[in-house]
């Protein structure tokens, strides 16, 4: 037998797999100091859906850090370090005052940017309270949502508009939050495995996913100025539908409708949700974003199904969703060494690829790239669905796998050149 013990090539071999490759640190580690933690902090993040900041502060946990959140009589939006700079109390048990947020045990307030705006115990003429700043993360709400900035101050992007966050025809809430108790990588690459749609979505009892989504149609994957794109697509006799869904760096992801554009009674649909997954730690991630619908029809609120843990563990076991299929993966934290990557998961090696450039740009002090999302402006972004007319099918099976890749690359092509998937 060979210095290593042989495993996963014949029948009976567990006892053999002895290995146990750890996680990749690059890709799953993303407290302050790690690389990963560091390229995520070089974007905004949403925290907390504005609705959530009332009367009491809010205790969150962001990229591995303990912070408070409120918003102030005045209507700032703080987010600060959890503890007290006086002697440590966690200011989620503060007092909300006009301007900024009080320590409840000796009454020192400060301000929603860190400035120390009383210290009460102390003398009159004491500045200690002008020589100290309480650690501070900027805050900005858009469209119901709180997002933050924690990257170095003098990196600080613009914020990122999509161009999804307000189209015509459509409405847009902010969605309630879910916690997945798992690394966000695992979460995120979901986002670029189309093959899931065809099994896990459509397993008898699971809702969500048209029958239409049965059928195994053609996969196929391209960068973007963003990030990337999956692309599945479908033939219905001359026409095709070319399914087109989003990963914008660092950690969002859109995708169209789960249907059939044809029995929508549309010929292009654009995405129904945009969704980040935070990093809360290194073991639990926050999916948080948009949900919007069509006029006059109504945008879903809470979670769809399958999508947190919700259901009685039986249930879920019977028609497990998106929320048991990520979560369990090597138990919380992919070990990559374990997996046997095939040929449905060219999309989840592109990303991975595309992320640890990031890293390493932002650990060798490079460029980042994607400048369109970090510059303002309206972002384009070119998640749609789109039906393409007029395609007679090709004479053998083969070319017309190849005629259907060619018609949705086209597609992506065009659609990234015209900067906008609008009709
Ligand atoms: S611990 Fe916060 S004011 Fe003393
Ligand atoms: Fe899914």
């Amino acid at each position: 037998m060979s210095e290593r013990a042989p495993f996963l090539n014949r029948t009976y071999s567990a006892y053999y797999h002895r290995e146990r490759p750890t996680a990749d640190k690059e890709l799953t580690r993303v407290g302050p100091g790690t690389p990963c933690g560091e390229y995520l902090r070089r974007f905004w993040q949403p925290v907390i859906q504005s609705s959530e900041l009332g009367k009491v502060p809010r205790r969150l946990r962001i990229l591995g850090e303990d912070l408070v959140a409120f918003r102030d009589q005045s209507g700032a939006i703080g987010l600060l370090e959890l503890h007290c700079p006086h002697r440590g109390t966690s200011l989620e048990f503060g007092l909300i005052d006009q301007h900024g947020i009080r320590c409840c045990y000796h009454g020192w307030l400060f301000g929603a940017d860190g400035t120390i705006l009383e210290t009460p115990g102390e003398p009159a003429d004491s500045t200690l309270k002008d020589r100290l700043f309480h650690g501070a993360y900027p805050a900005r709400e858009h469209a119901g949502l709180v997002f933050t900035y924690m990257g170095p101050p003098d990196k600080q992007p613009d914020f990122p508009i999509l161009d999804t966050f307000d189209m015509p025809g459509y409405r847009q809430t902010a969605r309630a939050p879910t916690i997945w108790e798992c690394n966000w990588l695992q979460v995120k690459e979901n986002s670029m495995d189309p093959a899931h749609l065809a099994f896990l979505h459509t397993l008898p009892g699971s809702e969500g996913f048209t029958e239409d989504f049965k059928e195994k149609p053609e996969w196929d994957w391209m960068e973007t100025p963003l990030g990337m794109v999956y692309i599945d697509t479908r033939r219905q006799s001359d026409r095709v539908w070319v399914r087109v869904a989003d990963f914008i760096l660092p950690n969002i992801h859109q995708f169209p409708p789960n249907a059939d554009p044809m029995a929508l009674r549309n010929s292009v649909s654009r995405p129904q949700a945009t969704t980040w997954a935070v990093p809360l730690d290194d073991t639990h991630t926050m999916q948080i974003g948009y949900h919007r619908a069509p006029e006059g029809k109504e945008v879903r609120r809470g979670p769809g199904f399958g999508q947190d843990d919700s259901r009685p563990y039986e249930e879920r076991q019977r028609v497990p969703g998106d929320y048991d299929a990520q979560v369990s993966i090597h138990g919380g934290i992919a070990r990559h060494g374990l997996e046997h990557l095939a040929s449905t998961d060219r999309g989840i090696i592109m990303m991975r690829n595309m992320i640890r450039r990031g890293i390493r740009a932002v650990k060798n002090g490079e460029d980042l790239g994607c400048r369109i999302l970090r510059n303002g402006g309206v972002i384009p972004t070119y998640s749609h669905d789109r039906i393409v007319s007029g395609v007679a099918p090709a004479p053998t099976p083969e070319a017309d796998i190849e005629l259907l890749r060619e018609t949705a690359r086209k597609v992506v092509t065009t659609t990234i050149e015209a900067g906008s998937a609008e009709a």
